[in-house]
């Protein structure tokens, strides 16, 4: 049906925020992007004209396309760039996701513009939703503003090995707030009756950063992460990865008058001179007659380092695991994976050959060790398709067990450094998986959002510090994990997912911060196919765009 089809026309446009204007790109003209609504289990296609002047891909994060990778997305792992004037007829397949995910661009860092929410319903005469039905959903994206060009930041970061520059505000629908300059007249508004429930599908869309979330006066009661349905849980912050989705309840049960919502940082780095301008601003605003208070309540936020408030959020979250929706964590393990998640440093390689990080060094980023390179004039998934040797390897490398001695920051130079390659992991069809993060805390200390393609997984377990192989494993929950597309791997701590190898393909799988997967932290699963056909890849659309 026409609904099922959608065009995206990638274009610059022009937007003017915090006083100055500039032209980004967009799809249709629109910041941020169209809202994709559906139904569970449909199956939707999209035209992307390129009709920009860089190479774009886009990625539907967290839609698992059973046996269909072809539409994924990311850069030289699924498919070759769709050049400018070009096009790509993506088909985007849907199966038991349900709730909130997006869509974003998956080449150079474009995602900072180019993005938008996918709203998944129940399909009409099913059960419908767990909880009562929500008067109004409205998405609230959590982004950033670049007064820079987002191209020019990523190609300084390659060309000075440094820290990359920082955005200049921090947006919710768009829009910076009253808090940042010139900014008042178009702050985003939501406007509410009092007694009615809203859900509001989160999103954060923003490049580097992990955000709180509050709104003043008001609960928000969690039932949804990353397309599965929650145990509800009733909280006054929430915290949210970059690229992570969360669907909340709001009661309009105050008094009718004007509240702040707003976003704000957590992070662990320290001396980073944006930290001070941080807080993105949205106004709640109650319909009826009342004088509106001259200035609203802002919501109660957490410190920018308050890891623990972070962290037990992250860690109250549940599925929801009852007789309508149940949940198969696997138990008999046949995969079992350990990967260090990894800051390093590389050897400088500029003309002057003097980079901005340590001792002159490149910053660089690692799994178990290796910073990931893509391909450049073939995809990863053509290549395996059509068995062309010699564009990765399947040795994906080993957890070397001598980091688990050295998350201090004493570490000799030699272990910082990281190998360079396009070592891919290979899993046997329906193999139970669990993949084991150990954060190692080599350079710099941080937490990562680790994020799988084509799969959801769940998070069983995670901690801080070094993992401990007897006693940890004997708190995993097993019973009511949340089921998530991205891990959040604490700073300097690890995280354990579990899930099972039943969508044959090539699947990335990296840290949801941009500058990190720039860096390298970043590899890919190919997940053999399986006896049946029902169990094998599909095949490749005609229009699969060509390097
Ligand atoms: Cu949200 Cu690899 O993407
Ligand atoms: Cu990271």
């Amino acid at each position: 049906s026409a609904s099922n089809d959608h065009l995206f026309v990638v274009k610059e446009a022009s937007y003017t925020r915090l006083c100055s204007t500039k032209n980004i790109l967009t799809v249709n003209g629109q910041f941020p992007g169209p809202t994709i609504r559906v139904f569970t289990g449909d199956t939707i296609f999209v035209e992307v004209s390129n009709e920009g002047k860089e190479n774009i891909t886009i990625h539907w994060h967290g839609v698992r396309q059973p046996r269909y990778p072809w539409s994924d997305g990311p850069a030289y792992i699924t498919q070759c760039p769709i050049k400018p004037g070009a096009s790509f007829r993506q088909k985007i397949i849907f199966s038991e996701e349900e709730g909130t995910l997006w869509w974003h661009a998956h080449s150079d860092w474009s995602r900072a513009t180019v993005h938008g929410a996918i709203i998944i319903q129940p399909r009409p005469g099913t059960a419908g939703y767990p909880f009562p039905e929500p008067n109004a959903e409205v998405p609230i994206i959590l982004g950033e503003w670049w007064k820079q060009d987002v191209t020019e930041v990523r190609n300084e970061l390659l060309r000075t090995g440094g820290l990359p520059a920082t955005s200049d505000a921090f947006t919710i629908n768009g829009q910076p707030g009253d808090l940042y300059p010139c900014s008042s007249s178009e702050t985003f508004t939501l406007t509410v009756d009092e007694g009615k429930t809203y859900l509001l599908r989160i999103i954060n869309a923003a490049m580097d950063e992990m955000l709180f979330f509050s709104i003043a006066n008001h609960d928000l009661t969690v039932v949804g992460t990353d397309g599965a349905y929650t145990n509800p849980l009733t909280t006054s912050y929430i915290t949210i990865s970059p690229g992570q989705t969360l669907d909340v309840l709001l009661q309009a049960n105050q008094n009718p008058n004007l509240y702040y919502m707003a976003s704000s940082v957590y992070s662990t780095v320290v001396n980073l001179d944006f930290i001070n301008n941080t807080t993105a601003t949205a106004v709640l605003q109650y319909n009826g007659n009342y004088t509106p208070i001259s200035s609203p309540p802002l919501p109660y936020l957490p410190s920018r380092n308050d890891t623990n408030s972070a962290f037990q959020f992250i860690g109250s979250l549940r599925s929801l695991a009852n007789e309508d929706h149940p949940i198969d964590v696997p138990l008999d393990i046949t995969s079992s994976i350990f990967s260090t998640v990894s800051l390093n440093t590389l050897p400088c390689e500029n003309d002057n050959n003097s980079c901005e990080g340590p001792n002159g060094t490149r910053l660089a980023a690692s799994l178990n060790n290796q910073s990931f390179v893509e391909p450049s004039s073939i995809a990863i998934l053509e290549a395996y398709y059509e068995r062309i040797n010699g564009v990765y390897g399947e040795n994906f490398p080993d957890f070397p067990p001598y980091l688990f001695n050295f998350t201090a920051d004493d570490l000799p130079m030699i272990l910082q450094i990281p190998k360079q390659g396009t070592e891919v992991k290979v899993l046997d069809y329906d193999s139970a998986v669990e993949i084991n993060f150990q954060g190692t805390n080599l350079v710099a200390g941080t937490s990562h959002p680790i994020h799988l393609h084509g799969y959801s997984f769940f998070v069983v377990g995670f901690g801080f510090g070094n993992f401990d192989e007897e006693k940890d494993p004997l708190n995993y929950n097993l019973i009511d994990p949340p089921l998530r597309t991205i891990v959040d791997v604490p700073i300097s701590g690890w995280a354990t997912v579990r899930f099972r190898a039943s969508n044959p393909g090539v699947w990335f799988m990296h840290c949801h911060r941009e500058e990190h997967l720039t860096w390298g932290m970043k590899t890919v699963f190919i997940v053999k196919n399986g006896e049946s056909p029902q169990e094998r890849l599909l095949p490749p659309p005609p229009d699969v765009p060509p390097c």
